[in-house]
């Protein structure tokens, strides 16, 4: 018995020891080596620091590896060159919240795989990875005449000017403009004429004053509280009519 059980012991520790060695040695060969890495890829390229630089800062890099992981529709990138950054008006990425970048990034991200004749093909508008399935929500266009691809954001204009990638999973092109989005550089409908500003901090403080007799969260938290009390209420008539039924 007790022999019986030393032996199977040890055949689990052998089992245990051995098999990731015998199971991982003929995985590895054929499996590709993890997902594509999309800023290894545009490093190669030379001229898109400015863009890997926003990729990671925004956590899209690691967004897009995760998804090149995980997803069978594939990716496709309008990677600006550098040029197209020193292009834009001084100030225009600082002037930028933190969601307003990353919206940028992803707005120049097509969560399907679109090869260079998809193109042609391909019906606008295309839902960028900054927009929800909401319609009209950070959208591109696309317009082609032979081989020339171009495309439209409604504030930019710009053209493919080169494929840097291609695998049948991920594909990215070059763009020599940054693509800014209608909704971040042009919203509609448009924002009121800015009011001068003496009478702006007037205004300021009036809107202040405005949000703090806004109360409709408290009224959600009372209109809770009243349902609680309700539920209270309705628990102590179960319990006192079945006390009632038990003294019966
Ligand atoms: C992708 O490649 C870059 C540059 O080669 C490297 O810094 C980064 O760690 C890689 N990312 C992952 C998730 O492997
Ligand atoms: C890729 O996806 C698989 C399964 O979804 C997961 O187990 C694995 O950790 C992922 N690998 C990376 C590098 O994210
Ligand atoms: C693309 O844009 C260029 C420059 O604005 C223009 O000359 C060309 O006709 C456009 N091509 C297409 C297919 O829209
Ligand atoms: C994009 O294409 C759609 C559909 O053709 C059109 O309604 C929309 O106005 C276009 N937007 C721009 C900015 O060209
Ligand atoms: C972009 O192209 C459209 C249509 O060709 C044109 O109406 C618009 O003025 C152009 N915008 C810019 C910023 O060049």
């Amino acid at each position: 018995m007790e022999h019986a059980l030393m032996i199977l012991l040890s055949t689990v520790l052998l089992l245990l020891t051995a098999a990731p060695g015998t199971l991982s040695q003929p995985a590895a060969a054929p499996a590709p080596p993890g997902p594509t890495n999309v800023t290894k890829i545009l490093e190669k390229g030379g001229q898109f620091t400015v863009f890997i630089r926003l990729l990671k800062s925004t956590g899209v890099a690691s967004q897009l590896y995760g998804q090149l992981n995980n997803s069978d529709n594939g990716i496709t990138i309008f990677a600006p060159s550098d040029s197209s950054f020193s292009g834009l008006k001084a100030g225009t990425l600082n002037s930028l919240t933190d969601e307003q970048q990353v919206e940028l990034i992803q707005f120049h991200v097509i969560p399907t795989y679109v090869s260079s004749t998809n193109f042609q093909t391909i019906s606008n508008p295309l839902r960028t990875q900054a927009g929800d399935s909401a319609e009209g929500h950070f959208p591109l266009n696309v317009t082609t005449s032979g081989n020339s691809v171009n495309i439209t954001s409604g504030v930019t204009n710009t053209t493919v000017s080169g494929n840097v990638y291609s695998d049948g999973q991920l594909a990215v092109y070059q763009v020599d403009q940054v693509l800014l989005p209608q909704q971040i550089f042009d919203p509609r409908p448009p924002a009121p004429a800015p009011a001068p500003s003496v009478s702006k901090s007037k205004k300021k403080k009036k809107e202040d004053g405005d949000s703090s007799s806004d109360d409709s969260p408290a009224d959600a938290s009372f209109a809770l509280r009243k349902v609680g009390s309700v539920s209270k209420a309705v628990w102590l008539c179960v319990i006192s009519i079945s006390l009632a039924w038990f003294n019966l």
